[in-house]
């Protein structure tokens, strides 16, 4: 059985970052679920249609390229805020989420090019994807320095926002995720909080690697 290691927080929590840099550590494979959502999100964008129509999403979920669309890991279009949006608002319909799972459950019982684990990230790793997971680790930072990051990260690309803009919209995000019906924003009842409010990309991969190889070494 691979090893998994799940990776749940909510955005700009430094979640992405860590579970990269935890599969190079241990060699396993590593999934960002959120391209899922996003490619979603942005499927129903092109198309012309409104990211909250359930019918659409669907559609466009049924329709996915799960291998492709995790393989655009740096693609600027999947990582605009446009996308997050519309991944947030596919996100809460139940068929899309059905239509996403089996491939998420895939990657884990048989990792890609053999791999013996995989980390994954994204809101329902350790919950509904993996609950069966010898690692997870809830990752999470107030809004304020989760906003604070992303408004830095905007503008070094040079996107024209405002710190209050970015802070509204990170809280809306949250509560849409925090609040759906289904496979909400959550800790699993078994997983370790990793608060990284207050400490920097190094510190933070530091603590997740400590807390993973405790897990492992059992
Ligand atoms: O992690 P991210 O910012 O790329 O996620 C984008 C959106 O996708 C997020 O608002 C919620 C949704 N998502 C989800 O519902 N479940 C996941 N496993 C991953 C992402």
């Amino acid at each position: 059985m691979p090893t998994i290691i799940a990776i749940d927080g909510p955005s700009a929590s430094g979640k992405g970052t860590i579970a990269r840099k935890l599969a190079a550590h241990f060699g396993f494979a590593h999934l960002d679920t959120g391209l899922l959502y996003r490619a979603v999100g942005l499927t129903v964008l092109r198309s012309g249609g409104d990211s909250s129509d359930a019918v659409l999403a669907e559609k466009a979920a049924l329709a996915l390229d799960p291998v492709k669309a995790t393989s655009l890991a740096d693609d600027a279009d999947l990582r605009s805020d446009e996308a997050s949006v519309a991944a947030s608002k596919v996100a809460v319909v139940p068929a899309v989420r059905a239509a996403l799972l089996k491939f998420q459950q895939d990657f884990c019982a048989a990792p890609p090019e053999s791999k013996r684990g995989a980390v994954l990230d994204g809101r329902d790793i350790g919950t509904i994807i993996a609950p069966k997971a010898q690692v997870k680790i809830f990752v999470t930072a107030s809004p304020e320095a989760r906003a604070d990051r992303r408004f830095k990260e905007l503008q070094a690309r040079s996107q024209r926002t405002t710190y209050a803009d970015v802070l509204a919209d990170m809280k809306e995000r949250d509560a849409r995720d925090a609040t759906r019906a289904l496979a909400p924003t959550k800790p699993a009842p078994d997983a370790v909080i990793l608060d990284t409010t207050t400490l920097n990309a190094e510190q933070a991969f530091a603590e997740a690697v400590r807390i993973a190889e405790e897990k492992i070494a059992r």
